[in-house]
């Protein structure tokens, strides 16, 4: 875990940027929701049927969030005494409130992955630790970038884990389905914070499409580091039938995040601009109605349309 004691970013370097204007967000909130996925015990990190490449990349995704989540709310924290506006503190909060109950549930996942065949992922995650730390001593300015980067990728996540939802999720675990999809969900509702929370405090343009990469690219990294050493324990890294399946797997990422970080790096590039899914806003309505205590139904993997659970 990250150190709350560790010394704070260089914030004097930056200071408010007094061009920033807050602009509506497309939802009227930023709901912090029960995220409580009730994983089994004996969950089989092997989940996706057709593709151990896949189980393996996303378990390598979900290895990182512990790591990056509670780094993005301490960087984003560090801004508050910046922003003037009291809509986006109230979105910060909302942010943060969302960002802080992800990675819980992602690290319940994660050891139980460990646990269920992977112990060896504990060495990324050290190298991970340190690697965070050493981000947290770059200025504040590099770290709002890479947030509002990394943010910036989610949208291509979201819109892949919804429109195709078939090809991704069906037939495979319910819990690591719907996890996913509820993560990359409030990952839209809350698109517009770390880039908003950056054009308050910099707005500098080269800044931020150097963040699309940096944020992006290190979370990609880890997580496909992590997939390579599980699939050597499985001993599968190197054969043919692996790599190939690795090119298609890559391929569908490249294919389906890759146009949401050429958008990302355009200047006036603004999270505003991209339409939501309209299975990301269906489910975001629905959710409205389920009762405060209530757990989050899960999808049904075997139903081809893959509808809301609710
Ligand atoms: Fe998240
Ligand atoms: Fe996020």
């Amino acid at each position: 875990m990250l150190k709350e004691s560790r010394e704070p970013a260089m914030t004097e370097a930056v200071a408010p940027n007094p061009k920033y204007r807050y602009e509506p967000k497309p939802v009227d909130e930023i709901v912090v929701r029960a995220f409580n996925f009730d994983f089994p015990d004996d969950l089989d990190p092997k989940w996706a049927k057709n593709s151990v490449v896949r189980s393996h990349m996303f378990n390598g995704f979900s290895l990182t969030m512990p790591y990056l989540e509670p780094y993005l709310i301490q960087s984003t924290r560090q801004a508050l005494p910046l922003i003037k506006d009291e809509r986006l503190q109230e979105d910060i909060r909302g942010f943060c409130g969302q960002e802080g109950r992800h990675y819980v549930c992602h690290r319940r996942l994660n050891e139980l992955i460990k646990k269920n065949g992977y112990p060896e992922l504990v060495e990324i995650e050290q190298r991970m630790e340190r690697s965070y730390a050493r981000l947290q001593t770059r200025s504040l300015e590099t770290q709002l970038a890479y947030n509002a980067g990394f943010e910036t990728m989610t949208a291509g996540f979201t819109r892949w884990m919804t429109t195709k939802r078939w090809a991704l999720w069906g037939g495979n675990c319910p819990w690591i389905s719907s996890f996913w999809v509820m993560h990359m969900v409030e990952e839209t509702e809350h698109k517009t914070v770390a880039y908003d929370t950056y054009m308050a405090c910099s707005g500098r343009y080269l800044r931020r499409a150097i963040g699309v990469l940096h944020g992006s690219f290190h979370v990609l990294g880890y997580g496909l580091i992590a997939m390579r050493e599980a699939l050597r324990k499985d001993g599968l890294w190197g054969q043919p039938g692996t790599m190939l399946e690795l090119a298609r797997e890559m391929g569908a990422l490249l294919w389906n995040v890759g146009p949401s970080l050429l958008r990302a790096m355009r200047p006036g590039h603004n999270p505003r601009c991209d339409e939501d899914p309209q299975w990301q806003k269906d489910w975001v309505k629905a959710h409205k109605h389920l009762a405060p205590d209530a757990p989050v139904p899960l999808l049904d993997t075997s139903d081809p349309d893959m509808p809301v659970p609710f």
